[in-house]
C-alpha cells in the first residue's frame, strides 16, 4: 500500500486532546503524519515517522483536519445577485425567494446542475474542504427533486433530502397536500439516494407539526434527522430537533434560554451559519458563546447557497464565528473539522488520529490562528487528495 509522510509540521492540528497539547484542537508542534491507503497510519514528532514511499515537507506550516461542511445547498439553477444586490440596499430577506431558484432548477437539465455543483464542490475543496454535505430542496416536485439528489450523490455520501424547504408554488393554498407529497411518492422516491431528511421551520416555510410528521416519516425510511432552526426569529424549530434526536440544528440565530439548556442536553450539534446572516443582513449573528459556555456542540458550516448565502469558503466562515459569534479563534476552527463531523455523525473525519481519513489541509501560516487574523486571503489548500463518494468508488 502506498504511503506519505508528511513532514515538517509547524503546527498540527489533530482534535485528539491526548496527541498534542491536552486541549480540544490537540495541538503539536514540530510534528509528523504518516497515511497510507487513505488513512491515517501515525501521528509524531517530525522526523520520526517510520519510513514512507513518499515524503511531503510542509516547511513549518500549519496542518489541519480537511473542514467538515455539514452544510449545503449546492444543487441548483438560476442567478439572485440582484436580490443579494436588493438587500444590501436595505430590503428584508423572505424565505419566499426561494422559489425563484425552484423555476430556474426545474428548467435546468441533470447535466447542467451538476456542472454548476461540481463547479462549487470543487471550489470547497480547493480551500481545504474535505467532507461536504449536500441538500436538495429547490425541486419541490418529485421529478427534480430525484435529480437533484442524483446530482448531489455523485458529489458525495452526505446526501440530504430537502423536500420541506418551503411549500411547492403549486400548494400555496393546500400546504398539508404538499406535506402528504413530500412525505409519500416524493420521499418514496428520494429516499434510496439520501442518508438525511431535513426542513425548514420557519413562519412561511414549516410549523413544528409538518416538521415532526416529515421528520417522522423520513426516519421510517432511514433518514436521519437534520433541521433549519431559528433562523429568522424565534421558533420550535431547535426544541423540535433536540426532542426528535436529530444530528444538527443549523442557523440558531434567534435562541431562547430554553434552546440552547436544550442543545447543551441533547446529541444535537448547534451548526452555526454566519455566511448567512452576513448575507442576508441579519440584525444579529448567533451567540456561538452562549453555546459552547452552556455544555452545546457548535459547528460552523457555509451554507452554500444562491439565496442566503452564496460562499463556499470556511475560513471567511471562522473569521466570521469569532468577530460576531463570540468564538475563539481556535473554538473556530474546532467547530469547522471536529464540530461538522458531530453534526453529520461522523467518526472517520475532522481529525487527524490514527484511523481517520486521510483528509488534511494546510495553511500557508504558521498558526491556524491566522485563519481568523487574516480574513480573506486564501491560505488554505488540500494536502490530500479529496475522497470519492463510497456509490462510485
Ligand atoms: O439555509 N433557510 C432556508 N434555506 C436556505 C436559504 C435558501 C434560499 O433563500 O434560497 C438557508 O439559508
Ligand atoms: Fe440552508
Amino acid at each position: 500500500m502506498a504511503s506519505t509522510c508528511y513532514d515538517g509540521i509547524g503546527e498540527l492540528i489533530t482534535n485528539v486532546p491526548e496527541l498534542g497539547d491536552g486541549s480540544p484542537l490537540g495541538v503539536r508542534h514540530d510534528a509528523a503524519v504518516l497515511v497510507a491507503d487513505g488513512e491515517v497510519v501515525w501521528v509524531g514528532d517530525r522526523g520520526g515517522a517510520p519510513a514512507a514511499d513518499e515524503r511531503v515537507d510542509v516547511e513549518g506550516r500549519c496542518v489541519l483536519p480537511g473542514f467538515v461542511d455539514s452544510h449545503s445547498h449546492l444543487v441548483f439553477g438560476g442567478d439572485r445577485a440582484a436580490e443579494f444586490a436588493a438587500r444590501m440596499a436595505g430590503e428584508a430577506y423572505a424565505a419566499g425567494g426561494i422559489r425563484t431558484t425552484v423555476t430556474a432548477t426545474r428548467e435546468a437539465s441533470e447535466l447542467e446542475l451538476l456542472g454548476r455543483a461540481r463547479r462549487l464542490v470543487a471550489e470547497m475543496q480547493r480551500q481545504g474542504t474535505a467532507t461536504i454535505e449536500i441538500k436538495s430542496g429547490y425541486g419541490l416536485d418529485v421529478a427534480t427533486e430525484r435529480r437533484s439528489l442524483e446530482v448531489a450523490a455523485q458529489l458525495t455520501d452526505e446526501v440530504t433530502y430537502l423536500g420541506a424547504h418551503v411549500v411547492a408554488p403549486e400548494y400555496v393554498d393546500d400546504p398539508d397536500g404538499y406535506v402528504e407529497l413530500v412525505t409519500g411518492e416524493m420521499l418514496t422516491a428520494c429516499a434510496p439516494l439520501a442518508r438525511w431528511i431535513d426542513v425548514f421551520v420557519e413562519d412561511g416555510a414549516f410549523d413544528a407539526d409538518q416538521a415532526r410528521a416529515i421528520l417522522g416519516a423520513g426516519a421510517a425510511h432511514g433518514l436521519g434527522a437534520r433541521v433549519h432552526a431559528n433562523q429568522l426569529r424565534p421558533g420550535p424549530g431547535v426544541q423540535l430537533a433536540c426532542e426528535l434526536g436529530a444530528a444538527s440544528a443549523d442557523h440558531c440565530t434567534h435562541l431562547t434560554d430554553d434552546d440552547v439548556t436544550a442543545l447543551a442536553d441533547a446529541d444535537t450539534a448547534a451548526t452555526l451559519v454566519p455566511g448567512a446572516d452576513f448575507c442576508t443582513r441579519s440584525p444579529v449573528y448567533p451567540d456561538g458563546r452562549r453555546l459552547i459556555d452552556a455544555g452545546a456542540t457548535v459547528a460552523l458550516a457555509s451554507d452554500c447557497n444562491p439565496g442566503t448565502s452564496f460562499t463556499s469558503s470556511l475560513p471567511f466562515v471562522i473569521a466570521l464565528a469569532v468577530r460576531e459569534c463570540g468564538l475563539t479563534p481556535s473554538e473556530a476552527v474546532w467547530a469547522a473539522t471536529a464540530g461538522g463531523a458531530a453534526a453529520l455523525r461522523r467518526r472517520d473525519v475532522g481529525h487527524l488520529g490514527v484511523g481517520a481519513r486521510a483528509a488534511l489541509t494546510v495553511v500557508d501560516a504558521p498558526s491556524h490562528l491566522h485563519l481568523a487574523y487574516r480574513p480573506g486571503v486564501p491560505l488554505t489548500r488540500p494536502l490530500t487528495k479529496p475522497p470519492t463518494p463510497a456509490k462510485r468508488r
